[in-house]
């Protein structure tokens, strides 16, 4: 049906909200569709927070689930967040009213992806989210659509910005991560809760999303690996420059046989490779297809009018009338998630052991790591000011991660290492 007008109702009214509200109050002819784009129904958590817009002619819901079953709106947008609570009763509820919907809402579709995109193709409506992965670097998209004459193996790259943040100054100032974090909270780069982006855990919901649209199943964020930032120390950074690396929070998920590979780990990169070279806030992706070979796409991954880009984009999707799959492929059809055994795991790793500067150190841990089978690619001690005992560095060949750990267990209980280890994986990217 071509319709001369969309009305469109958004809930949650913080930055990315008013860079949509911004956009189609001066735009609202901007899709390529023809129509115009008018939001007439807003909801938020509070009417009478002071706000940088004038919402006095737009409808006020104080219950988003209303201003998604409202009859006065063609398309819903949900700007909430959150896996559950609000963001997803309203969602829920504009589906079932037939409404089509745009959501920035990561959490919820790494979480509820496949019942909700069951029920928007029950009801043969839209459910878009571009938004939700990359903020305005179109990753989603080039998924979903673009990749489909493809059989894409893998997908790595840096999703969270904050995370990416903090290393890049940790690096380049040479501050502590309690620090950085700190300055990156009062410049408002991190959120006062910090654990979503720090953990990992932001990065695991848009990775999950990233697999499933890549390799046509169902989102299984469950089944994610998922270490975050927060036991980054400095010395590791600088250690990992010394070797030729930068540490780097890399989310990947990849494809073989053995199944569904999806995770989330700090991981060192080679100083010269495009993820290395990402800095600040950016996010970065590399797609790997079978016919294709290799995409890199680099932007931003967050910010107002970024994100309010992406959102806009979905909204002149829907306005087209184009209805596709939410993911890859129809919800019945999705391929079963089965996730890799992890005792199949392998990779090269950095390890670094605090230890005594005593004779037969160096020979004990290489010798643990003989006897186990861990091949040793290179090594590092270095004196270091002010700290208790020596780090040893290492990095390995390829090896199983299941021997690693049971190597590195009867390393740390050798008496003259005298702190935990650290262990971080070396990107396969
Ligand atoms: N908190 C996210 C990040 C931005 O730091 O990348 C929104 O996805």
């Amino acid at each position: 049906m071509s319709r001369s007008q969309w009305r469109i109702g958004i809930a949650g009214l913080g930055n990315v909200g008013a860079g949509v509200l911004n956009f189609l109050s001066e735009r609202p002819d901007f899709a390529p569709a023809g129509a115009q784009a008018v939001v007439t129904g807003v909801s938020a958590r509070s009417r009478s927070r002071p706000r940088p817009f004038d919402i006095s002619n737009l409808t006020w819901f104080d219950d988003p689930v209303e201003l998604a079953r409202s009859p006065d709106n063609d398309l819903f947008v949900e700007l909430i967040g959150g896996s559950d609570g609000p963001a997803k009763a309203a969602v829920e509820a504009a589906l079932k009213a037939g409404k089509p919907v745009v959501t920035a809402n990561k959490a919820m579709i790494a979480e509820h992806g496949a019942e909700l995109a069951v029920l928007a193709e029950a009801q043969g409506v839209p459910l878009l989210f571009e938004a939700a992965v990359m903020g305005g670097t179109p990753a989603v998209k080039m998924l979903r659509e673009a990749m489909v004459g493809d059989d894409v193996r893998s997908v790595a790259g840096i999703l969270n910005g904050t995370c990416n943040y903090i290393l890049t100054e940790m690096q380049s100032t040479g501050a502590a991560f309690a620090d950085v974090l700190a300055e990156a909270q009062r410049l408002g780069y991190a959120e006062a809760d910090p654990t979503m982006d720090v953990g990992g855990f932001d990065a695991a919901h848009k990775i999950s999303i990233l697999a499933a649209l890549a390799f046509g199943c169902a989102p299984n964020y469950a089944a994610a690996e998922v270490e975050g930032i927060d036991q980054i120390d400095l010395l590791d950074i600088q250690l990992a420059k010394d070797l030729g690396y930068r540490i780097k929070l890399v989310a990947s998920a990849s494809r073989s046989e053995d199944g569904v590979l999806v995770r989330v780990h700090p991981s060192l990169t080679p100083i010269d490779h495009p993820l290395a070279q990402t800095g600040g806030a950016l996010n970065a992706l590399f797609i790997e297809g079978t016919r294709i070979g290799r995409i890199f796409i680099q932007g931003p991954g967050a910010g107002s009018g970024p994100t309010a880009a992406a959102v806009s984009a979905d909204i002149a999707d829907v306005m087209t009338g184009a209805v596709r799959p939410v993911f890859q492929r129809p919800a019945a059809a999705l391929q079963p998630f089965t996730p890799v055994d992890p005792s199949r795991n392998h990779g090269r790793a950095y390890l670094r052991f605090m230890v005594k500067d005593e004779p037969g150190v160096i020979a004990a841990v290489s010798e643990t790591l003989a006897e186990a089978g861990v091949s040793i690619e290179s090594f590092l001690q270095k004196p270091v000011q002010d700290a208790a005992g020596v780090p040893i560095v290492l990095t390995t060949h390829s090896v199983a991660e299941s021997v690693l750990s049971a190597a590195i267990e009867r390393i740390a209980g050798l008496p003259a290492v005298i702190d935990r280890p650290r262990l971080l994986r070396i990107a396969r990217v």
